[in-house]
């Protein structure tokens, strides 16, 4: 979603500013810009559409200067045109403000400030903070931009730069996250690490409330009472390379290549396998509080949801503690029961994902224990849980989420196993469990031979009005994840449903020839997945199979059958959610996609 990024030091900022805001463009936005501050005041430049067209504006001098805030917005007051597009300045045009998040009270504010004859240009709810800065009467920038957030209900995130106080940013978190780089006699300003990659690996995570003051010389972090406030100073782990395609097509190509190695970064360092078991230091849990948990409740959205679907027979079967998997912001909005005894597990890839962050201080001020299990560090679900698994997948730039799937259902495992050995899974059985999961790795690595086949299948699913995804026990969430990643790049519709279920009503949809992609691993309910096969036979659905490895029985009634590596039973999601993304990936090529970015998405969502 929306992106900030902020500069103040000796080099020219408009180049930082826009390289930023290139590395800011997989979030996901419909319009971009700029404003610096030089010699000449300050200068706004803002268009609807990509980047790009930015970059190709500030070739003159009027944009030259060393100090400047900018800005991907993802339209939420008003449709994404050049005049809705961020900075937004006050009256004087003197104060420019960019924005990420909502705020709440802003039709109220706009009547009271268009009554004082402050002018609107925009549609947007940031507009008002603009004329809220010009309007307060303090005599700093920090000053103003504390009175005016006194006014303001609802999240932000905020830079904010004048020209009556110049070489300075003010900058404030109130929900939406915000971070500071700390350069060599250079500070940065950026919602999200990415945009600092090559500047500085030195960055402070702003805590909600604070206020950060950069110039040339330092920065300055404090409350809105002027309190000085000490934050940590942070090393950035990712680097630029990290972000790059690597000779990919596409990011979504490169992330689902990745895999074999972010499976193993959340692996590495927690697997004790001749113990059994797993070290999972960060939860913070010891085994008195783990003898305390009566129940475990996931929340996550999207695919972070469909991964807490599969952790759930992982937590069942190994651990034997029930364990509820909610949508968050289905969970959040139902009435509030006591959840003294629950362990919440917030899973989200980015950590930004408001509906999962809102879940999580629901079910914490219910009285749940609250953990994270999150791929980026230092993000606002990491910060604000008791403690947390780190999926360590590395940046995922795609907007479709591949590694991430697979990592959090790694992770998953390992809580699994973790909780399993202190309700009584045996050291054998943890073992085994153990085991299973260093193989992982190397079985990713012989899954991406399936390519080549998935690439032919998809050019007859291209054509498909409807593709149907089916499943049963822990190839469920593996349907609904395909269906997901298919319709959410390629733009068809898919659904995926449990394969028993199919027959209450979605059989229907099936005609001949429709795709019906059926998840059948050899694991205990393979046989009556078969008879569910035999139904869309029946009804002429085009049935592709994903199976394991050494089974021929499903020779004769598959049209297509897509063999993954035989591994434990319930593992397989890890492998046969592969040729499910390579599908959805190759038939939105074929179509002629965006696949990195598809339309009307964003890649952390942080609206509720
Ligand atoms: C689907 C997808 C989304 C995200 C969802 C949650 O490919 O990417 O469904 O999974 O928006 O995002 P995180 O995991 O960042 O909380």
């Amino acid at each position: 979603m929306c992106g900030i990024v902020g500069y103040v030091g000796p080099r020219q900022a408009s180049e930082i500013l826009i390289n930023g805001l290139s590395r800011l463009e997989y979030r996901g936005y419909d319009s971009a810009g700029l404003a610096t501050l030089g010699p000449s005041g300050l200068e706004v430049r803002k268009f609807a559409g990509r980047v790009s067209v930015l970059r190709d504006s500030v070739t003159d001098s009027a944009v030259a200067g060393t100090c400047g805030v900018a800005h991907t917005r993802w339209a939420t007051h008003g449709p994404p045109n050049q005049t809705n597009a961020h900075p937004h300045t006050d009256c004087s045009g003197g104060v420019a403000v960019v924005h990420n998040g909502i705020i709440e009270n802003a039709d109220m504010l706009r009547r009271l400030l268009s009554s004082e004859r402050h002018c609107f240009r925009s549609d947007t709810d940031t507009e008002v903070l603009a004329h809220l800065v010009e309007r307060s009467s303090a005599t700093s920038l920090e000053g103003r931009v504390i009175d005016a957030l006194s006014d303001v209900e609802g999240t932000l995130g905020v830079a904010v730069v004048d020209s009556t106080d110049p070489d300075k940013i003010v900058v404030a978190r109130r929900g939406s996250p915000v971070l500071l780089g700390i350069g060599d006699d250079e500070y940065f300003v950026a919602s999200d690490v990415g945009a600092l990659l090559g500047h500085t690996r030195s960055v402070v995570y702003l805590s909600d409330g604070d206020i950060a003051v950069l110039t040339r010389s330092g920065y300055r972090i404090m409350d809105r009472w002027e309190q000085e406030q000490v934050r940590p100073v942070d090393t950035i782990e990712w680097d630029l390379e990290t972000m790059a395609l690597g000779g990919h097509a596409h990011f979504m190509h490169k992330e689902i290549h990745e895999q074999q190695h972010s499976v193993a970064n959340a692996l590495r360092g927690r697997l004790l396998p001749d113990e059994g078991r797993a070290r999972l230091n960060g939860l913070n849990l010891d085994a008195e509080d783990v003898a305390g948990i009566k129940r475990v409740v996931l929340l996550g959205c999207g695919t972070s949801f469909h991964a807490g679907l599969v952790g759930r027979h992982l937590i069942e079967h190994l651990a034997g503690i029930p364990v509820d998997v909610d949508i968050a912001s289905e969970f959040r909005t139902r009435r509030r029961l006591p959840m003294s005894g629950a362990l919440t597990v917030a899973i989200s890839q980015s950590g930004e994902t408001a509906d999962t962050l809102e879940g999580l201080k629901a079910a914490r001020s219910a009285g749940a224990h609250v953990v994270g299990l999150v791929n980026v560090v230092g993000s606002t679900i990491a910060r604000e849980t008791d403690g947390g698994i780190y999926l360590h997948a590395g940046p995922e730039i795609g907007v479709a989420s591949t590694k991430a799937f697979t990592s959090q259902v790694v992770a998953l495992t390992l809580l699994a196993l973790h909780l399993g050995r202190h309700t009584g899974l045996s050291v054998e059985d943890g073992r085994a469990v153990a085991k299973s999961l260093a193989a992982l790795p190397e079985l990713i690595e012989e899954c991406m031979t399936v390519e080549r086949q998935v690439r032919r299948v998809a050019e007859d699913c291209a054509s498909a009005q409807t593709a149907l995804f089916l499943g049963r026990g822990i190839s469920v969430p593996v349907a609904l994840e395909g269906a997901l990643k298919l319709k959410e790049v390629s733009y068809i519709h898919a659904e995926g449903y449990p394969a028993a279920e199919m027959k209450h009503g979605p059989i229907a949809l099936i005609e001949k020839g429709t795709p019906v992609i059926v998840l059948a691993p050899k694991d205990d309910v393979f046989t009556k997945t078969v008879s569910n096969m035999q139904e869309v036979k029946a009804r002429g659905g085009r049935l592709i199979v994903v199976t394991t490895d050494g089974h021929d029985e499903l020779d004769e009634l598959a049209d297509e059958l897509i063999r993954v590596p035989a591994s434990s039973p319930l593992l397989s999601p890890v492998l046969t959610v592969i040729p499910l993304q390579l599908l959805a990936y190759h038939t939105a090529l074929l179509r002629g996609c965006d696949v990195d970015r598809p339309r009307n998405l964003a890649k952390s969502v942080t609206v509720e």
